[in-house]
């Protein structure tokens, strides 16, 4: 595995290659990173892992300064596995940067509570994505409004990538794995699991989808100590507010807080074709 940290070097070495598989992290990489890279290796042997921290994505400072940082044994994990460059660039790469800003489905959900936050997401990727010219990059799906907003920016400005959603992994309790979950006590981690117990509840109970079942999640769900930023129904493309399940594909997204600490995480419920 070739580390490489300036913007030059990546662009010679890749100036060469086949298709390339991109997977942008924030690096303390943990099995739902591995997940995509393993989906990645089903399409292209070229594969480039990027880990920068951007700033430009965290509205408060504290949060920034907090998240957890393991580059020594990122670098260890992914020397075990198959992967052609590391690419740890430096902050430099926000020099000159051109800031993206995203359509307006970057103000709902988790938009709400975190203004610029992807326009910070949009900002960096776009910029990593000039360097690499990906054919294929990967996002996980815990991260839905993220995956979605960045598949729109690439259809919108003709940028000939994939865009490949990869299926929330979980651990054995249901709660979705996160860099984030590694600030969490364990007692938190099994409050925090009520997440998708909630969700899944919903799924379950489709047919009486309503407001109301969603402000009865969210009293049970602040009751174990979380505290709920939203719980919302909506179309899975639009974003806009909706609980018709018969009609239209649905996200059910859910942000909260345990402990200060921010975590996020949806289900899908796709309509009967
Ligand atoms: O999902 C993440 O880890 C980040 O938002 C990303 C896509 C690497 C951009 O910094």
């Amino acid at each position: 595995m070739n580390i490489i940290e300036s913007e030059k070097d990546i662009k010679n070495y890749l100036k060469n290659k086949g298709p390339v598989a991109f997977i942008p992290t924030m690096g303390n990489l943990h099995d739902g990173h591995l997940s995509l890279i393993e989906e990645a290796n089903k399409y292209t042997d070229t594969k480039v892992v990027s880990i920068f921290v951007n700033p430009l994505q965290f509205n408060e400072k504290v949060d920034f300064n907090i998240y957890p940082r393991t580059i020594e044994s990122d670098i260890e994990i992914l020397k075990k596995i198959n992967i052609d460059v590391l690419f740890i660039p430096n902050g430099d790469i926000l020099k000159n940067i051109t800031k993206i800003k995203p359509s307006k489905k970057a103000k709902k959900l988790c938009g709400l509570n975190r203004p610029g936050h992807f326009s910070g997401v949009l900002t960096i990727v776009n910029k990593l994505f000039s360097l690499i010219k990906p054919k294929y990059a990967f996002f996980g799906k815990k991260d839905y409004q993220q995956y979605r907003l960045i598949k729109d920016f690439v259809n919108e400005n003709n940028k000939n990538i994939s865009i490949i959603g990869v299926k929330i992994y979980r651990d054995i309790n249901g709660l979705a794995l996160s860099s984030r979950n590694n600030l969490l006590s364990n007692d938190d981690k099994i409050i925090a699991s009520n997440l998708y117990k909630s969700l899944s509840f919903i799924k379950e109970n489709k047919d009486l989808l309503s407001k109301d079942l969603l402000n009865r999640e969210i009293d049970k769900l602040n009751k174990t100590g979380l505290i709920i930023d939203y719980l919302e129904s909506c179309n899975k493309n639009t974003f806009m507010q909706s609980y018709d399940s018969v009609n239209e594909d649905l996200l059910i997204a859910v942000a909260a807080k345990i402990n200060n600490i921010r975590l996020i995480d949806n289900v899908v419920i796709n309509k009967l074709l």
